[in-house]
């Protein structure tokens, strides 16, 4: 299986690359990345010196690039990250999120298909050779948002006993805000302009799927957290700025609501819809794990004090860049700063029809997945000093760029 990863230098999609290197041993991977801010070499620099890996800089809009690619390799699988990613800059500039999201993924649907098409049938729909797909990476974001009708939060509970199963298996039962949660029948209502970008992106795959029968599915997952995760978002800014005991920026009253997701259970879900997926067919992919935000920075704030102090004092292994004392590393570090704009209020997936069709389950509570992040970057401050910071950005572009 040869797999076109766009977007596989930033969060996600690196974090997709590692894993369907170490799960598929007869694959070949090739990355298409513009390497924009949010994507670095440095993330992805073991995967680039295995001889299954290509690497590619560019822009996924450039159609004569993308045709080279399939050219060059025979693509079985395309699955497109590559994406402007953060709500707050599409707030400040939203042309680049239209351009990329929107432009970008018609740009690859388009060779994709040219190349794929093997000829028509007797009612004129394309023909495509056996054992191509491509998956579109789309968002909850895409719906709107839910109301937090339930403010305080209670167990989640559900009819379908077989998603009950699936949660029981938790060892902290999962918590819900609302009483109502995004399907994948939802309609669609986006709110930002990244969620617009986002939604066009997902409607045009959907509509290649209809109108050429283009084998094409799309997934719409809740917010990702885990390691390699660019520190402008909550949960990786949050852990920089508590190791560094500076203030952590909560927007507004921090009573909005995320589902968080574990990124390698999404990984995991975006491999099952891969192999699995009905044709045309979007799939939710959740985590099971709403919270509150302020909720989340509490956690985390204490999650840190349990794990970077022994009698008090920073552990010696941590001594060189952890710079909150004990006393600082506490609640005073939230800041209430001014609301996002539009901020939406609760998002809350029901992955319902993927774990029954596919068996996807989000198996990483949030207190396991937060020990794991706040550890992995406890033990890669490299990869925050040199690869978030950008400072290594050339380094790693001439060690790695050519292949
Ligand atoms: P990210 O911002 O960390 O990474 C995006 C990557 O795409 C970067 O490596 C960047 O260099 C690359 N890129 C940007 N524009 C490009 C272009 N024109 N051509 C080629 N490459 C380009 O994003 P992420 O958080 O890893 O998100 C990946 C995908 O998942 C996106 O499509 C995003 O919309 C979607 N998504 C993310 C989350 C989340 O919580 N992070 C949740 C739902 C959906
Ligand atoms: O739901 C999926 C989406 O999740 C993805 O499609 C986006 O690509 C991804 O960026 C993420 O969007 P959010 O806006 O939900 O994530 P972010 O980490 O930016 O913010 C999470 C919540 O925390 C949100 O309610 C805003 C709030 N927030 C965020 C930042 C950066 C703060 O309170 N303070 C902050 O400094």
């Amino acid at each position: 299986m040869t797999y076109l990863v766009t977007g596989g230098a930033g969060f996600i999609g690196a974090n997709f690359v590692k894993y369907i290197l170490k799960k598929h041993a007869d694959c070949k991977v090739i990355i298409l990345d513009k390497l924009t801010y949010a994507g670095n070499l440095g993330t992805i620099k073991d995967e680039l010196s295995d001889p299954r890996v290509f690497f590619y800089k560019g822009d996924i809009c450039n159609q004569e690039l993308v045709e080279n690619i399939f050219m060059n390799h025979t693509i079985d699988t395309v699955v497109n990250f590559a994406a402007e990613s953060h709500v707050d800059r599409s707030i400040e500039d939203p042309g680049i999120f239209l351009k990329t999201n929107i432009l970008g993924t018609q740009t690859l649907m388009d060779v994709a298909k040219a190349r794929w098409m093997t000829g028509k049938d007797d009612k004129g729909y394309p023909l495509f050779a056996e054992g191509k797909k491509f998956l579109q990476v789309s968002t909850d974001e895409v719906y709107g948002a839910l109301e937090r009708d339930i403010p305080e939060g209670i167990p989640l509970k559900l009819e379908d006993k077989e998603l009950e199963k699936v949660l029981n298996k938790r060892s902290v039962p999962p918590k819900t805000f609302g009483s109502g949660f995004f399907t994948e029948e939802t309609p669609l209502n986006p709110r930002s302009p990244y969620a617009t970008s986002k939604t066009a992106a997902d409607m045009l795959a959907r509509a290649y799927g209809e109108t050429y029968h283009f084998p094409v599915n799309v997934t719409r997952c809740s917010n990702n957290y885990g390691p390699y995760h660019f520190p402008e978002k909550l949960i990786p800014l949050i852990i920089k700025n508590i190791l560094e005991g500076k203030k952590l920026p909560v927007y507004g009253d921090g009573r909005q609501v995320r589902d968080w997701l574990y990124v390698e259970d999404h990984c995991k879900g975006i491999d099952l819809v891969i192999n699995g997926g009905r044709q045309g067919e979007a799939y939710n992919i959740g985590g099971f794990n709403e919270e509150l935000n302020i909720n989340i920075v509490k956690q985390t704030i204490d999650i840190i004090r349990e794990m970077v102090f022994e009698e008090k004092k920073v552990k010696p292994e941590y001594r060189n860049f952890v710079t909150v004392t004990y006393d600082e590393c506490s609640y005073s570090l939230i800041t209430f700063v001014q609301d996002r704009l539009g901020h939406d209020a609760r998002y809350a997936i029901d992955p319902a029809k993927t774990v029954k069709e596919l068996g996807f389950y989000p198996e990483t509570p949030f207190q396991d997945g937060i020990r794991k992040t706040v550890q992995w970057y406890l033990d890669n401050q490299w990869w925050v000093n040199e690869v978030a910071s950008g400072d290594y950005r050339k380094y790693y572009e001439e060690m790695y760029g050519n292949r």
